[in-house]
């Protein structure tokens, strides 16, 4: 049985939805922004790579390999950014977190909103056990959301990328479903 089913969820001001092909401009508009990808991957510079993306990540999604969710903005329906699960291991009932916004909407405590439902989907609905990121540590806007989300820091791996003349590490957090109930 497939661990992730396509999912819509409801929070104050957002809805978690399924990706459809139709969300290649507006995402294409952030995986293209050098500053929004800082961290991420290497900004696209063409629309088909979008296209393609969404391809990929629509079949993992159909596959239920990955939880994909777009997150929306209720009252305007705006395509806000992305919010997803990947990376999951079935046995052990855990799965990686990631997640940006196109740049105009951040600092406005949307991610938030927008993981805090998702995980709570994951260990309540999902019956996980274990949500884990792997961030840059020099990102302070995901360090601050991971830690306001409950998220402990559990390590640092020195050094584990290269992309041209960058060497950057990894820090490691993790959240567990029982943190969230001390
Ligand atoms: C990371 C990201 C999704 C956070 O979303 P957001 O909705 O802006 O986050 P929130 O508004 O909930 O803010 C979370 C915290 O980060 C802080 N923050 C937000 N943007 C910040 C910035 N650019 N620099 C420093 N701190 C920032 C907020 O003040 C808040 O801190 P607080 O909890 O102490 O008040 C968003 O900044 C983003 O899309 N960044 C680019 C993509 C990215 O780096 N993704 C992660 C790759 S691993």
């Amino acid at each position: 049985m497939p661990l992730f089913k396509p999912v819509t969820l409801n929070t104050t001001r957002l809805v978690l939805r399924p990706l459809r092909d139709e969300d290649a401009r507006a995402l294409f508009v952030m995986w293209s922004d050098v500053d929004a990808m800082r961290f991420s991957f290497p900004a696209m510079t063409r629309l088909d790579q979008a296209v393609d993306r969404i391809s990929r990540l629509s079949k993992t999604s159909t596959d239920g390999k990955d939880c994909i969710c777009v997150v929306e903005s209720q009252a305007t329906g705006e395509l806000l950014g992305t919010c997803i699960l990947f990376h999951a291991d079935e046995q052990c009932r855990r799965a990686e977190i990631g997640f940006s916004l196109l740049r105009a909407h951040w600092g406005k405590g949307y991610m938030n909103e927008a993981a805090s439902a998702l995980i709570e989907h994951a260990f309540s609905t999902l019956n996980m056990h274990r949500i884990e990121a792997d961030i840059d540590p020099r990102n302070v806007a995901s360090t601050r959301l991971l830690e306001r989300l409950g998220f402990v820091r559990e390590g640092l791996l020195r050094e584990r990328w290269i992309d041209g003349d960058e060497v950057s590490d990894s820090a490691l957090y993790g959240l567990l479903g029982r943190d969230r109930r001390i």
